[in-house]
């Protein structure tokens, strides 16, 4: 279960003005008539979840693990980051894994693309193309390098058997071609956006070809829609972090929101996070800007800034308690590193008394924090914890009068790049 503490972010008391505007918006997310509302199937998704579908996800994901190597999974912003972020959370960033899973179609680095279709040359690799437009252009030119690649490897037939993707029910580009070419397809329903979509299949295929419990990661969320649909904002945490932004913004003149947390394999939650936040509720002129450390890597970078630097953020820390992994400091006869006083201690200690010791400085020199604690990381507390964000971030953008679930501002560069690139009709 997530615990929530603020005890050394805000007062909880000042939320007490927030009652009636947080009754109102929790109905408004149950009875769908908010700015937005068309895109709020994401709120009930993890209950009215496509069974079937769901079967069909586990069984060609099981597929994949037993004929490829590696499953590249190939998309953008809301068409990705939810997948990364849990695979990497649960399985750390070296996995013991069968299948290799690489990330791919999420950029136009020259580098990066030409470095990772040189590694598919000499691998057998199935694609899980993820886009629900089909016209993303990063994705689209990244699927179509693999598929020319795939097709030369194992001939039309052969890709055919290799390439699953997730795309819209009826409409768009990726959907065209998924009927002309007759790849296996799950769908992006057309009430969840991009960023709200990890429980679908855009979420659960990558997940499950990596050997995750994906009935658990959505039972994680139901869970949290049980819990969270409640408009009592003493007992509801969820709401009560929605506050706490909202109150960081509105009166104690914050600008920053930074998740931290104390893994590395956690730095793609923040990734996740940043993406949710960053374009739910970047509107208007108005909003925090979501962004992120990873304890205590960063505390040797950006720590300094936190501590003494201008007073315009607070901390939003996911704190795991117990890691799945661990290991010891060992004993050294010479001592010359003067670690000894630490022999026998795992990483798990050292890790803690960092975090207590940043808490306290950081709180200490004026920092608001506040902490996210799950008992441990497994797919049933992240779907939780996803489920928690969710449902938080439409709090916050309504309470800030945003549309949580558009995102306008993202369209002008893409206008001025088509037109720099010679796009018809730009
Ligand atoms: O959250 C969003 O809506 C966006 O980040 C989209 O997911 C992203 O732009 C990719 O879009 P598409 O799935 O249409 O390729």
């Amino acid at each position: 279960m997530l615990k929530l503490d603020l005890s050394k972010c805000v007062d909880e008391n000042k939320f007490l003005a927030y009652q009636e505007d947080v009754t109102r918006i929790n109905d408004m997310i149950n009875k769908r008539n908010g700015a937005g509302a068309d895109y709020l199937g994401w709120a009930d998704y993890p209950v009215n979840y496509d069974k079937e579908e769901l079967e069909r996800i586990i069984k060609d994901a099981q597929y994949v693990r037993d004929n490829f190597e590696v499953l590249v999974v190939c998309g953008i912003g809301g068409s990705y980051l939810g997948a990364r972020s849990a695979i990497e959370a649960l399985k750390g960033l070296y996995p013991d894994d069968k299948l290799e899973i690489i990330f791919f179609g999420n950029t136009f680095s020259p580098n990066y693309t030409k470095q990772v279709l040189d590694y598919l040359k000499y691998k057998k690799f199935a694609i899980n193309v993820i886009s629900k437009s089909g016209t993303t252009t990063e994705t689209a030119i990244a699927f179509r390098l693999l598929k020319e690649l795939l097709e030369s490897k194992a001939g039309k037939d052969g890709a055919r058997k290799a390439i699953f993707a997730t795309t819209s029910k009826d409409r768009g580009a990726l959907k065209t071609l998924c009927d002309k070419e007759g790849y296996a397809t799950y769908v992006l329903p057309d009430d969840v956006g991009g960023r709200y979509s990890v429980f679908t299949a855009v979420g659960l295929f990558p997940m499950a070809a990596a050997g995750l419990d994906v009935r658990e990661f959505l039972k994680g969320a139901q869970e949290a829609r049980e819990l969270y649909n409640n408009d009592n904002i003493k007992e509801n945490a969820c709401y009560r972090y929605a506050l706490t932004r909202d109150y960081m913004y509105k009166y104690n003149h914050k600008s920053v929101e930074l998740y931290v947390q104390y893994e590395l394999q956690y730095v793609q939650i923040s990734e996740w996070l940043k993406q949710l936040f960053g374009e739910s509720e970047g509107k208007e002129r108005k909003a925090l800007l979501p962004n992120s450390v990873c304890f205590t890597t960063d505390l040797h970078s950006l720590g300094q800034f936190v501590q003494d630097g201008t007073p315009l953020l607070f901390e939003t820390i996911i704190r795991v308690k117990n890691p799945n992994l661990d290991t010891t400091v060992p004993h050294d006869d010479d001592d010359l590193d003067g670690l000894n006083y630490l022999e026998g201690k795992n990483l798990a200690f050292v890790n803690e008394k960092a975090f207590e010791g940043t808490l306290k400085a950081h709180v200490d020199g004026g920092v608001p924090c506040g902490v996210i604690e799950l008992d441990k990381m497994d797919e049933h507390n992240l779907g939780h914890m996803y489920y928690f964000f969710m449902r938080a971030c439409a709090m916050s953008a309504y309470l800030l009068g945003i549309n949580p679930f558009n995102q306008p501002g993202v369209e002008i560069y893409k206008k001025n790049m088509f037109h720099l690139l010679g796009k018809k009709g730009y």
